[in-house]
């Protein structure tokens, strides 16, 4: 082998090692070859789907390498001379019969597999009306808003009955952009694009669960997380009846979750240095500012109530006058 073909060779298989061992610590690092653990039907669904097309695809991924390997030893060159012809073959009916009509049945199968679990991923189960909650998410830049059927609201923090069908209705307000609700263990991903309402549902035992945007919309798109909060049926009735009345809590859940995704007290960040900023405290120009936006603020609170404003003047006028931390 000419010696510049040699070190090619070597450096490639150098590489391939280096490239292959620190996939088994990145796999590692990600919790595996599965999707995160599922905590809802959904999630077991699209499990089960993952699975069943992994047994496939693993299939044909060895005997794909073993042959690639197999031939790569089996037809070197050897002592043969670089100019010689390998035998020229033409057609071989049988072998092009059996490799049409193989993959054509792996895809059939795994389409009517497919096609067999989809309904009730999207389909929401049939229960009772007292064991069904229906939540608004709406995807705004840059913040999660969740509506409860009694009107109260929610900023970056869902908050749901355990063991419940709890349907989302996802959607964005005409005036924003496609942003995408993300709960991986409760399946998957739906897209929240303005003037559309996208539906699925989950049903989750009581516990903590990330949410992100997974759709890029802007500056701070990697900033668009949320928590989904499943807690037992009577915590989220005292949750949401408490909600329904505004107050500290809510304007709270604004400040960091809408105004503190860009803005900072003590120093500039994507926007201007809030501390100190008499606006803060003035009812009046907030909501000039949040229902028309200003330069590259988008109007972040256009459709928001009264509740929401009063509550979150409520909470940033101590910022007013001292400035505060954080
Ligand atoms: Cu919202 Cu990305």
């Amino acid at each position: 082998m000419p010696s510049g073909v040699r070190r090619f060779a070597l450096a490639t298989l150098a590489t391939s090692t280096v490239a292959l061992l620190t996939t088994v610590a990145a796999y590692a690092g990600n919790g595996g070859f599965l999707p995160g653990e599922a905590h809802s039907p959904n999630a077991h669904r699209v499990h089960t789907a993952f699975i069943f097309v992994s047994i496939f695809t693993g299939i044909i991924f060895v005997g794909v390498e073993a042959a690639l390997v197999l031939f790569i030893v089996k037809y070197r060159r050897g002592k043969r001379p670089r100019t010689a012809e390998g035998p020229q073959i033409h057609g071989s009916t049988r072998l092009e019969i059996i490799w049409t009509v193989v993959p054509v049945v792996i895809l059939a199968v795994i389409g009517t597999f497919v096609f067999i679990k989809l309904p009730s991923i999207t389909d929401a189960p049939k229960a009772a009306a007292a064991d069904q909650t229906s939540i608004q998410i709406s995807g705004r830049q840059f913040y999660w808003q969740f509506t409860y059927p009694n009107g109260a609201i929610s900023i970056d923090t869902l908050v749901a009955p355990a063991d419940q069908v709890v349907n989302e209705r996802i959607s964005a307000p005409t005036w924003d952009v496609i942003h995408s609700w993300w709960v991986p263990d409760f399946g998957g991903k739906y897209d929240a694009i303005p003037g559309k309402v996208n539906k699925t549902w989950f049903k989750a035992p009581a516990g903590v669960y990330a949410a992100s945007c997974y759709e890029l919309c802007g500056i701070q798109h990697a900033a668009m997380h949320a928590t989904v909060k499943v807690v037992p049926r009577a915590e989220y009735d005292a949750f949401v009846a408490q909600r329904a009345q505004g107050g500290a809590a809510l304007g709270r859940e604004e400040w960091q979750g809408v105004c503190q995704k860009c803005h900072r007290l003590d120093h500039a960040y994507i926007g201007p240095k809030l501390g100190g900023n008499t606006l803060l405290a003035d009812r009046h120009a907030i909501e000039v500012l949040l229902r028309g936006g200003r330069g590259q603020m988008p109007a972040v609170g256009k459709d928001w109530t009264g509740q929401q404003l009063d509550a979150l003047v409520a909470y940033t006028k101590q910022f007013a006058k001292t400035g505060g931390s954080g």
